[in-house]
C-alpha cells in the first residue's frame, strides 16, 4: 500500500505495523506498558463517555479505555490500516461497545453522534502541519462542546538543544514532519481552533506529553 504522506512515519506499515505493540515494548526497555496505562489514567476517563481513538493502531490503547467505562460508554477506533484494523478488531473482541471504523483522520468527516473525548496517541505528528490543522478541524467538529481532545505525542522542544546522545536516535528514527511538531507551539495553535483550559503531563525525561484541551 503506497503512502498517502511519503514521508510520514506514522502510516506503518508491513512488519512494523504487525509488530508494532512489541516493538514500543522492546524500543522503550519494557516501560510502554505501564507508561501507556499512566496516560490513559490522566484523560479524567467518566464511566459512560464516548470516546474517539483517532490513528488507533492495534486497540492496545483502547483497551485500557475501556477498563474506565461502564455499560453506557462506548468507544470508535479509526484507522486507514487494514494490519492495524486486523488487530484492532481481534485485540478488542470480546469488548462491548467498541467498534472500528476504516476512516482517515486527515479528511474532513462527521460521525452518528458528538463524542466526549477524542485521544490521538503518537499520531499527530507524523503529518504536513497544514493537513494537522485539518485533523484538529475534524476533532472538534465531532466533539461535544466541553468535549477534551488528548493528544499524546511528542512535547515541545528545541532539537538543536536537545543532548546529542538523545538527537542522534530522534533524527534517526522519526520522520521529519515530527522535527517542526516538536518546535511549535501547541496550545496557542489548539486555542485557534476553539479550545482552552489546556492541562499537561509529561514523561520520559520531558521529552512526551498528554496536552488535554477543553472544546469551548
Ligand atoms: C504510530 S501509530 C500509533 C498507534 C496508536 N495510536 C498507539 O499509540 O499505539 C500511528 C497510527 O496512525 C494510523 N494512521 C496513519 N495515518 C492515518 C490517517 N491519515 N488516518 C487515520 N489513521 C492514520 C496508522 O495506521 C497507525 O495505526
Amino acid at each position: 500500500m503506497s503512502k498517502i504522506y511519503p514521508d510520514s512515519g506514522v502510516e506503518v506499515q508491513g512488519l512494523v505495523a504487525r509488530h508494532y505493540d512489541l516493538i514500543m515494548n522492546v524500543m522503550s526497555l519494557g516501560l510502554y506498558p505501564k507508561f501507556i496505562r499512566s496516560t490513559v489514567a490522566k484523560m479524567g476517563i467518566q464511566p459512560k463517555d464516548c470516546i474517539l481513538d483517532l490513528g488507533c493502531g492495534t486497540g492496545r490503547n483502547t483497551r485500557l479505555m475501556h477498563q474506565h467505562l461502564n455499560g453506557d460508554g462506548h468507544i470508535l477506533g479509526l484507522d486507514i490500516s487494514p494490519i492495524m484494523e486486523k488487530q484492532y478488531k481481534k485485540n478488542c473482541r470480546d469488548l462491548p461497545n467498541v467498534k472500528f471504523r476504516h476512516q482517515r483522520a486527515d479528511v474532513p468527516f462527521s460521525l452518528d453522534t458528538p463524542y466526549d473525548k477524542a485521544w490521538m496517541s503518537f499520531v499527530l505528528h507524523g503529518f504536513p502541519h497544514e493537513v494537522r490543522s485539518q485533523i484538529i478541524k475534524n476533532i472538534y467538529n465531532n466533539l461535544k462542546p466541553g468535549g477534551i481532545l488528548c493528544i499524546l505525542d511528542f512535547a515541545e522542544f528545541s532539537l538543536a538543544k536537545m543532548p546529542i546522545g538523545y538527537r542522534l536516535p530522534f533524527k534517526a528514527i522519526e520522520c521529519k514532519y515530527a522535527f517542526d511538531f516538536i518546535e511549535r507551539d501547541w496550545k496557542n495553535i489548539l486555542g485557534t481552533h476553539g479550545f482552552e483550559e489546556f492541562e499537561e503531563h509529561f514523561w520520559f525525561k520531558n521529552y512526551v506529553r498528554l496536552l488535554l484541551a477543553k472544546k469551548k
